[in-house]
């Protein structure tokens, strides 16, 4: 029995209707904003590819969490542009490192704000590998002792969640052991469980200063092609004791969301990457879509498809017309 016993559209009448029945919703309480924080810098530089974010210098970081924590933003992703880079990525776990500096002055200021850190060494090398080389690869192993103790160093400062993004084996659960070890318990990690080669990274690396210089990174990020090997890499993360599971990027990625919550009923977040964001940037500039009601959709897609947190670019503009 269908119609005309049974019409959908009596559900949407009218907007209060409508919103009795909606089933998603997009609030500024599930957003993350990523933060670029540059060590050489002594004033605000736009990313070009990116329009409306830019990289910090270390005395910006302050207001610029004023102001996000005002906006009621609950949660900032940090990334460090370092003013030395060498062949190891020695510097992410450095003494004095850029991030660990500005875990201390958000923390300073006391908002009430997550403070979340990247975890990786692309920012950190010469070549823009994930890791140190051995030939023409990373060294998983060696990068594993590496990413522990920057990892480590972040949470000591102060960083609420580190988000080792490498997608080295054992990435969790070495850096699990290590914040053990150092009665960092409460740590929380949330891991880019499965993050893929994707094409669509090129403005964060013009933004992160982290392209690679030679080759690609598709011997440790995964093949676009592929859906049950994320569900294998997010087994693994959960087992080796991953709190929240990235997956990354979102658009093109709806399915594996979906999926990933699906089959786990954990924490997922979203990451809708510099990309996504600038191909909506870009055809709003030019009045072909409308960027506002555009990114309110999209971000909706990623929430409707399973995730319950979005890093996104767009948290500062899309906050004041949330709840409206
Ligand atoms: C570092 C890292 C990258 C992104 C987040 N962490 C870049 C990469 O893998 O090259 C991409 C984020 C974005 O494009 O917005 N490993
Ligand atoms: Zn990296």
């Amino acid at each position: 029995m269908g119609y005309p016993i049974v019409r959908p559209r009596r559900l949407r009448q009218n907007k209060l209707i409508r919103e009795m029945v909606s089933e998603t919703s997009l609030d500024i309480k599930d957003l993350i904003y990523p933060v670029f924080i540059d060590e050489g810098a002594s004033e605000r530089n736009p990313v070009v590819s990116m329009p409306g974010v830019e990289r910090l210098p270390l005395n910006a970081l302050e207001e610029e969490i004023d102001e996000i924590a005002g906006m009621g933003i609950p949660g900032v992703i940090l990334f460090g542009i370092p003013e030395h880079k060498d062949e190891t990525g020695e510097g992410a776990s450095a003494p004095g490192n850029v991030i660990e500096r500005a875990v201390r002055s958000i923390k300073r200021r006391n908002r009430e704000i997550i403070i979340m850190a990247d975890v990786c060494l692309c920012e950190y090398t010469t070549h823009g590998h994930c890791g140190p080389l051995k030939g023409l690869t990373v060294d998983n192993d060696a990068t594993l002792d590496l990413i522990s103790r920057t990892a480590v160093n972040y949470a000591r400062a102060g960083a609420d969640v580190v988000a080792p993004s490498g997608m080295m084996d054992g990435m969790v659960h070495a850096i699990r052991s290590e914040l053990d070890f150092h009665g960092l318990k409460d740590t929380i990690i949330m891991s880019y469980a499965a993050k893929y080669a994707s094409s669509m990274y090129g403005p964060f690396r013009e933004a992160a200063a982290s392209g690679c210089q030679i080759g690609d990174r598709s011997a440790y990020q995964m093949d676009p092609a592929n859906s049950d090997e994320a569900i294998r890499e997010v087994a693994l993360d959960l087992e080796e004791g991953a709190d929240i599971i990235m997956i990354k990027p979102a658009l093109s990625y709806l399915d594996i969301i979906s999926r990933v919550k699906s089959e786990f009923r954990v924490p997922v977040a979203a990451y809708s990457v510099s990309g996504e964001y600038a191909m909506i940037k870009a055809a709003a500039a030019r009045g072909w879509i409308d960027g506002d009601l555009v990114s309110q959709e999209i971000l909706l897609s990623m929430r409707r498809a399973g995730a319950d947190m979005v890093i996104t670019y767009l948290a500062k503009e899309i906050a004041p017309l949330l709840g409206k």
